[in-house]
C-alpha cells in the first residue's frame, strides 16, 4: 500500500511516500530564512510559501520513491492542529488529488503523526512496542502521553503556557542570536564555559503539566542585571543553564509518569526532541532508572510528512476515511486522561 502524506501546518512544506509502513520518500522544503528577519514565524508568509512549494515538493516526493501518482493507494495530510491558513494549503491539494484520482483520503493530527514517529520502519533503529509514554515536546506543543495503540493515545498533561520549542525560540531571541533558536542553544550548550542557574517550574510528581514562562522571565531578568548586553561568555552561560532547566524538567516528568503508570518504554518525539542534551539526560536517566529510551532520528523529531504518511496509513489500512468537506482545525488536543475517563 503506498500512501502519499502531506505536512503543512507551520512552515516546513513537506511531502513523503510509504509504502507498508517504511519511508520511501521524505521531502522538507523549510521556509526558515523567509521568517528569519522577522524572529519567527509569519502566518501569512508561511501559506504563501506553501503555495509556491507544495506541488514541486509533491512531485520530488514521488520521483524520489521512483512512482507515480498511479500507483498511490491513498492520500494522508495534516488537517491540524496548526495553522489555518497553512494547512488549508496541505490539506486541499491532497483533497484535491484524492477525488482527481478517486483515492482514499484520510486527515490526520499533527500530534498523533509526531506520536507515532518512533514506530516508522525502515531504518535500523530499535521500535518501540506499545505502550510507551511519550514526551512530545515541539514548537507548539509539549506534553506527556501515553501510547497504548496508534489509536489509543491519552494526554496526561501538558503545558500551561509557552511549548518548550517556543521557550527555546523566545530566550534566543532575548540573548540577541538567531532564529529558530533551539538548534542555536542547543549548539552553544554543548560547548560553554560556565552555566547560570535558572529555575524549574512545577516540579510536583503528581503533576505532568508544565510551565515554561517563568524560566524566560528569569532569563529576562538576568538579562536585564547584565545591562541588556551580555558578551559571548554570559550567552553561552545562559543557554547552558536554560537548557538544563528545561530538558530536565522534560525528562523528570516522563520518567515520573512511566513509572506511575508501570510503562517501560518511554519515546522523544517533536522538533525539541533534536536536541543533543535532552537525549543524552533522557538517556543518563533510562539507564538509572531501567528503562528502555526511543529517539527518532532527527528528521522524524522535527516536521516531516513521514509521520504523516505513517499515520495515515494505519488509519487507512482500519477503513477509516475523511470526506472532501474536512476543514482545518487550529486546536484539536488529543483528549486527556480526565476527558477519555
Ligand atoms: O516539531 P517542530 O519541527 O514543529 C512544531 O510542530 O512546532 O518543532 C519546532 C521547534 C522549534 O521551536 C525549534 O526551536 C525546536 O523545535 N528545535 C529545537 C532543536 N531543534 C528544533 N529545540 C532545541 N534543540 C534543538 N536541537
Ligand atoms: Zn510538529
Amino acid at each position: 500500500m503506498n500512501i502519499l502524506g502531506i505536512e503543512s501546518s507551520c512552515d516546513e512544506t513537506a511531502a513523503a511516500v510509504v509504502r507498508d509502513g517504511r519511508v520511501l520518500s521524505d521531502v522538507v522544503a523549510s521556509q526558515v530564512e523567509v521568517h528569519r528577519p522577522y524572529g519567527g514565524v509569519v502566518p501569512e508568509l508561511a501559506s504563501r510559501q506553501h503555495m509556491q512549494y507544495i506541488l514541486p515538493v509533491i512531485r520530488t516526493a514521488l520521483d524520489r520513491a521512483g512512482v507515480t501518482l498511479d500507483e498511490i493507494d491513498g492520500i494522508a495530510a495534516t488537517s491540524g492542529p496548526g495553522l489555518v491558513g497553512a494547512l488549508l494549503v496541505g490539506l486541499q491539494t491532497a483533497k484535491t488529488l484524492a477525488v482527481a484520482r478517486n483515492l482514499p483520503f484520510v486527515g490526520v493530527n499533527h500530534l498523533r503523526g509526531h506520536l507515532l514517529a518512533a514506530r516508522i520502519e525502515g531504518d535500523d533503529l530499535p521500535r518501540p512496542a506499545f505502550p510507551y509514554m511519550a514526551l512530545l515536546a515541539s514548537g507548539g506543543h509539549t506534553g506527556i502521553y501515553l501510547v497504548e495503540a496508534d489509536d489509543r493515545i491519552t494526554c496526561l498533561g501538558s503545558t500551561r503556557d509557552d511549548a518548550a520549542g517556543e521557550a527555546f525560540d523566545k530566550v534566543a531571541k532575548l540573548v540577541g542570536l538567531g532564529y529558530p533558536g533551539g538548534p542555536i542553544i542547543d549548539r552553544l550548550a554543548r560547548t560553554a564555559g560556565e552555566e547560570q542557574s535558572f529555575p524549574q517550574a512545577l516540579r510536583r510528581r503528581d503533576s505532568y503539566e508544565f510551565s515554561f514562562s517563568g524560566v524566560k522571565t528569569a532569563v529576562a531578568q538576568h538579562v536585564a542585571r547584565l545591562g541588556g548586553r551580555p558578551d559571548e561568555s554570559q550567552i553561552s552561560a545562559i543557554a547552558r543553564g536554560f537548557q538544563r532547566a528545561v530538558v530536565e524538567i522534560l525528562v523528570r516528568k516522563l520518567t515520573l509518569a512511566a513509572r506511575a503508570r508501570q510503562i517501560e518504554r518511554i519515546v522523544l518525539a517533536g522538533g525539541v526532541a533534536a536536541n543533543a542534551g535532552l537525549r543524552q539526560h533522557a538517556a543518563a536517566v533510562a539507564k538509572e532508572r531501567n528503562l528502555e529510551l526511543f529517539a527518532p532520528p532527527i528528521e522524524h523529531c522535527t516536521d516531516n510528512a513521514s509521520m504523516i504518511a505513517y499515520a495515515g496509513y494505519l488509519s487507512l489500512q482500519k477503513g477509516e476515511r475523511s470526506g472532501a468537506d474536512l476543514s482545518p482545525r487550529a486546536n484539536w488536543p488529543i483528549l486527556s486522561s480526565s476527558s477519555s475517563g
